[in-house]
């Protein structure tokens, strides 16, 4: 078996983003040189996925422009003023093919009914496939090959998995912000990779299962789309991936977890502190100008925060 498919959801509003988001969607924001769906994208085909179907909405039409290989600037470029890179959207070349759908909605909901929704929308995509799932929010920035979608992928075949879920470490005041994973007592959390036996939304510090939080990464399969449409008939406005996977775990299926390495980073584009961290990172990492704008922070926190 093989995974080659990949569902990247961006249909959300962006609501804690506002008023950056009225017009321009949270995954376009530039993060270094690319817009954040741009990594995404990179990083998938690093993981050789290469079907790519973008869940979007009317707002989110500008994606499919960004990879869209005729609109191309080269030409219009200055040769003696400013990059002539492209930014690698040379996708045909590399074999990968994009593909766009709509996210439905209800029409008496107020918003997007969640990331679950989005995945239910890729299902005749995905076919009886397995396939991953990334949000277009969220960036993983890694030096290693395979990288953490890749090595997610060769645990679930391996294991002949039913979800993967991609994990990080947080603190123990993070917990209530995200899903907190309840891993398999008899695993090792160190391991590659490791069993869970529940998974919890948003826990308080003292009921957290564990300091393991799911991060924006998933390999699933087929299965999971049953699971997401009970959701449907049973849930309020909002259907979140956690419900369905652990629905997953309660017919015993195999799901488990692959942790982010400690040098690897996971960047969320969702609200300004956490976005102005990930522009500043990959601005410090650019090879033309990250030595110049290290001078100017380094110049900006000596003077107390006054522009040097
Ligand atoms: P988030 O829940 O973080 O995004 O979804 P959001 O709903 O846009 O956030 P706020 O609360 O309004 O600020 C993670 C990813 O899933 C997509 C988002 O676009 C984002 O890339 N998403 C979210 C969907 O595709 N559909 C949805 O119904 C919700």
């Amino acid at each position: 078996m093989h995974v080659r498919k990949v569902v990247i959801p961006v249909a959300g509003l962006g609501t804690r983003l506002l008023p950056t988001t009225r017009a321009l969607p949270k995954e376009m924001l530039p993060v270094g040189k690319y817009p954040a769906i741009q990594h995404v994208v990179e990083e998938m085909a690093a993981a050789n996925l290469t079907k790519c179907l973008f869940i979007t909405s009317h707002s989110k039409t500008i994606i499919e422009d960004q990879f869209d290989n005729n609109v191309d600037l080269s030409s219009q470029s200055d040769p003696n003023h400013g990059s002539n890179d492209q930014g690698q959207l040379d996708y045909i070349l590399r074999g990968i093919e994009f593909f766009y759908t709509r996210q439905q909605a209800l029409s008496s909901a107020s918003r997007p009914r969640g990331t679950g929704a989005a995945i239910l929308a890729a299902e005749s995509f995905v076919d009886k496939e397995h396939f991953a799932v990334a949000y277009g929010d969220t960036i993983i920035n890694t030096r290693h090959t395979p990288n953490f979608l890749a090595r997610m992928i060769e645990s679930h075949l391996e294991h002949g998995s039913a979800c993967t879920v991609g994990v990080r470490p947080v603190t123990s005041d993070m917990v209530g912000r995200y899903g907190i994973v309840k891993p398999d007592p008899a695993d090792d959390l160190n391991a590659d990779s490791f069993a869970i036996r529940d998974l919890v939304e948003k826990p308080g510090a003292d009921e957290a299962p564990s300091l393991m939080a799911v991060s924006a990464r998933y390999v699933f399969s087929p299965e999971i789309f049953e699971e997401i449409r009970a959701l449907t008939q049973a849930a309020g406005e909002e259907i979140g991936v956690t419900e369905a996977i652990r629905g997953l775990i309660r017919r015993e299926k195999p799901v488990r977890c692959v942790r982010l390495l400690p040098d690897e980073t996971r960047y969320d584009i969702g609200s300004h502190a956490s976005y102005y961290r990930a522009f500043i990172d990959f601005a410090l990492q650019d090879p033309e100008c990250g030595d110049r704008i290290r001078e100017y922070l380094e110049a900006c926190v000596k003077h107390a925060g006054k522009s040097p």
